[in-house]
């Protein structure tokens, strides 16, 4: 489902103009289509069907109260990865013990939230945070319920800053040593091992490595079982592709279809942890043009968002579509391969390049796929005021998040008495 498309020369998303959400709420804006959200989580609730599962939106990709309300209240669980994350998916209406807790650097402070809030299970990463874990669950008297995270040594073909399955990764616990590890958390009177889970990297546009790994794991769990250590869930990870280009990912519903066939039989609750093949489409980032200016070598479109806003072009050199707002004909315009950049004071500021657009100072342009990673990702670099964001409801539109003031900015900052 794209719920960005074209009518009448205008860019809509769902029922409402793009052009107007500009011009009520201003730019840069992120936008996001509380259809598209449900429809995707959907795909993957679909998919299960009847199979025993939780699907846990990864909230770190896309983490405004409005997204997590609108998911939470389709039944979603969701994977965080601090406290922080933890106060929001509470506070947008998400059930605790539907929340996994990942991540490698989880602090006593967090883990006590955690555990007070009583929520599903952590996934924990390094013996010393499981030793931390049972401490703090220890002082509270209470067990943690703990799933190793696995490192099942699987190359996932993904960019190298976004693959973490590979035994160079700082993630997860070497599948070699998870038995031992397993068998020590097993020994240790606060913590209660319920599950085991496997990540292997993001934006997967493959369905083999998912497949070695879970071989890899479900071959541990087997032994394990044999060790007399029974688990109740298999959290497969999130990770799957989406199209920003010309990638082919395959769907969540022929994903789910193949995990499904290797857990037959199993008596293991399926959870996984999807954010960017939930958020990423279901978001669109628009953007005014400043000024073109024309070199000799280059033509530059400066718009008014930047790298401070969307960071993954930057980042990662990734690619995504930048489209206008309204395609209306018009003489002022020619067409020229622009690079589109924003007004930031590095070289590395840009959102596309040689892109051939035909566009005129003042023109509005969407940048598409921005719903995972985007806003989350976003900085006050250069005192730049995070954007707002908005979400369309059919032919309604809402601010979800206002953008930032510069007095809000200055508020949390003091001078020396003297
Ligand atoms: N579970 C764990 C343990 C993760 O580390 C991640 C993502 C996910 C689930 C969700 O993965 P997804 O389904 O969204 O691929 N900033 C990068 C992506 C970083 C992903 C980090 N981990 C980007 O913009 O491409």
């Amino acid at each position: 489902m794209n719920p960005f498309y074209y009518q009448n020369n205008e860019l809509f998303a769902e029922q409402v103009a793009l052009r107007n959400i500009a011009a009520e709420y201003g730019t840069p804006c992120y936008v996001y289509s509380r259809a598209a959200l449900e429809h995707n989580l959907l795909a993957y609730e679909n998919a299960l069907g009847d199979t025993p599962h939780l699907t846990c939106y990864a909230v770190k990709a896309n983490s405004n109260l409005a997204v997590l309300d609108v998911l939470a209240r389709k039944g979603a669980g969701f994977d965080i990865v601090s406290g922080g994350e933890l106060t929001r998916v509470l506070a947008a209406g998400g059930k605790a013990e539907k929340i996994i807790f990942s991540g490698l650097g989880k602090t006593e402070a967090e883990i006590e939230q955690a555990l007070q809030a009583e929520i599903l299970c952590f996934n924990i990463e390094s013996e010393p945070e499981l030793d931390r874990i049972n401490a703090v669950a220890a002082g509270l008297g209470v067990r943690a319920p703990v799933s190793v995270r696995v490192n099942p040594d699987v190359d996932a073909g993904t960019h190298p800053y976004i693959s973490t399955g590979l035994k160079e990764n700082k993630f997860g616990i070497d599948i070699n040593r998870a038995f031992a590890v397993y068998e020590r958390a097993a020994a240790l009177d606060n913590i209660r091992v319920t599950g085991i889970d496997c990540h292997i990297g993001s934006q997967l546009t493959a369905i083999d490595p998912y497949l070695d790994a879970i071989d890899r794991v479900l071959s541990l769990v087997d032994q394990l079982s044999a060790a007399g250590i029974q688990l109740e869930h298999f959290d497969m990870g999130g990770g799957l592709g989406v199209v920003y280009h010309k990638e082919t990912p395959p769907s969540p519903q022929l994903l789910i279809e193949a995990v499904k066939r290797k857990m037959e039989g199993r008596n293991l609750v399926l959870m996984l942890e999807p954010g960017r093949s939930i958020a990423a489409n279901a978001g669109i980032f628009i953007t005014r043009i400043e000024f073109l200016k024309h070199t000799e070598h280059k033509h530059f479109a400066i718009i008014d968002g930047a790298m401070n806003d969307l960071l993954r072009p930057a980042l990662y050199g990734a690619w995504q579509e930048i489209v206008p707002v309204s395609t209306a004909p018009s003489d002022l315009r020619s067409e020229y391969v622009y690079d589109v950049v924003g007004p930031v004071c590095e070289s590395g500021d840009f959102l596309g390049k040689d892109r051939e657009l035909k566009i005129a100072a003042g023109d509005l342009l969407a940048v598409r796929s921005a719903g995972a990673y985007g806003f989350v990702m976003s900085s006050n670099y250069n005192t730049r005021n995070r954007a707002a964001e908005v979400m369309v409801d059919g032919d309604n539109a809402s601010l979800v998040r206002q953008r930032e003031t510069i007095d809000y900015q200055l508020s949390l900052e003091n001078v020396l008495a003297e």
